[in-house]
């Protein structure tokens, strides 16, 4: 798909080709508390994925209380969804931070446990119309693509025309969301890291992600995503005692990425590195099953943010 667009697109980048981004992982070995400077520097993103709870005609005026007003430069160029069987989502771009902005918007976590445990949540292999050349090895939760591809179409133009639009030596877009929104950004930073050129800086910071793909898909994660920027390019914030993290389980095959960090009881920060860390303090360790989780934490606060309008 897009061939058109793609060319014009590349062609338009070849000149920067030159330079290409570390991927490089930190050798993150044990749990580390985070410091106030990086907990705060993730709070404009929680404010753009609960932004995207708000209706379609709010966010094209960048009118919808204080999650617009937290992100006061940000300029939105489309929205889409229709709030039940197509999350909202939005794609605009923030001057402030120099990026392209895509966020979906998530699910109550009662709706979203369902939805990962439905009789389409078995692995499939993605899209090769949207995900063209990527390996057969990864799979990915089938409900969760196929509501991905609703929508990926008309968003992968947006920001590929707005990547042109606000080009620079290091053209970026970062994707954000909660709970099934953070699922769906996935998708998109995995589509967008197979089809854009690789100094396109994707950056990826889900709320409350449920696990996605398999083991092949969590390690195409970790090489090409998360790696960029030092080991920052992907993190997955979740808080406390949230069960839709721990689903679908590792039992039916599900892993998740590298870049974890849980907000813990106390209400510090920790990462927690390497793939579905199982220490105390991370959330595999804190939520052993649905039944010991509390659904209401999936809804945070992170940093102050509440997910919803
Ligand atoms: C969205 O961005 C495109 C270019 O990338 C521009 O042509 C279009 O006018 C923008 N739409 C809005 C509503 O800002």
């Amino acid at each position: 798909m897009a061939r058109v667009l793609l060319t014009f697109f590349f062609a338009t980048l070849f000149c920067f080709t030159s330079a290409t981004p570390s991927h490089k992982l930190l050798g993150r070995a044990s749990v580390k508390t985070l410091s106030s400077s990086t907990i705060h520097s993730y709070k404009p993103y929680a404010f753009y994925s609960s932004a995207a709870y708000c209706s379609p005609s709010n966010i094209k005026k960048w009118n919808c209380g204080a999650n617009c007003k937290a992100n006061p430069h940000f300029l939105p160029n489309i929205t889409g969804g229709d709030g039940s069987t197509t999350r909202y989502w939005y794609v605009g771009y923030d001057p402030t931070l120099n990026t392209v902005i895509v966020s979906h918007e998530g699910a109550s976590p009662g709706a979203m446990l369902s939805s990962l445990d439905a009789a389409d949540s078995a692995l499939t292999p993605l899209d090769q119309a949207y995900f063209g050349g990527i390996s057969t090895d990864i799979k990915v939760h089938k409900n969760l693509a196929n509501e991905h591809l609703r929508s990926a179409y008309d968003l992968f133009y947006a920001v590929a025309n707005l990547l042109v639009q606000y080009i620079d030596e290091r053209p970026s877009v970062t994707l954000v969301g909660h709970s099934r929104g953070a699922a769906l950004s996935l998708l998109d930073a995995v589509m967008f890291t197979n089809s854009f050129p690789p100094l396109t800086k994707i950056k990826y910071v889900g709320y409350g992600l449920p696990r996605v793909g398999n083991q092949a898909f969590a390690d195409y994660v970790d090489k090409y995503i998360t790696s960029i920027d030092e080991g920052a390019g992907f993190v997955r914030i979740n808080n406390k005692k949230d069960p839709v993290p721990i689903n679908p389980s590792r039992a039916l095959g599900f892993v998740h990425p590298s870049g974890e960090i849980h907000i813990q009881a106390s209400g510090a920060w920790v990462s927690c590195p390497g793939q579905d860390n199982s220490a105390s303090q991370c959330i595999r360790g804190t939520v052993q099953n649905d039944a010991s989780g509390t659904k209401q934490d999936s809804y945070g606060p992170y940093d102050g943010v509440t997910m919803g309008c």
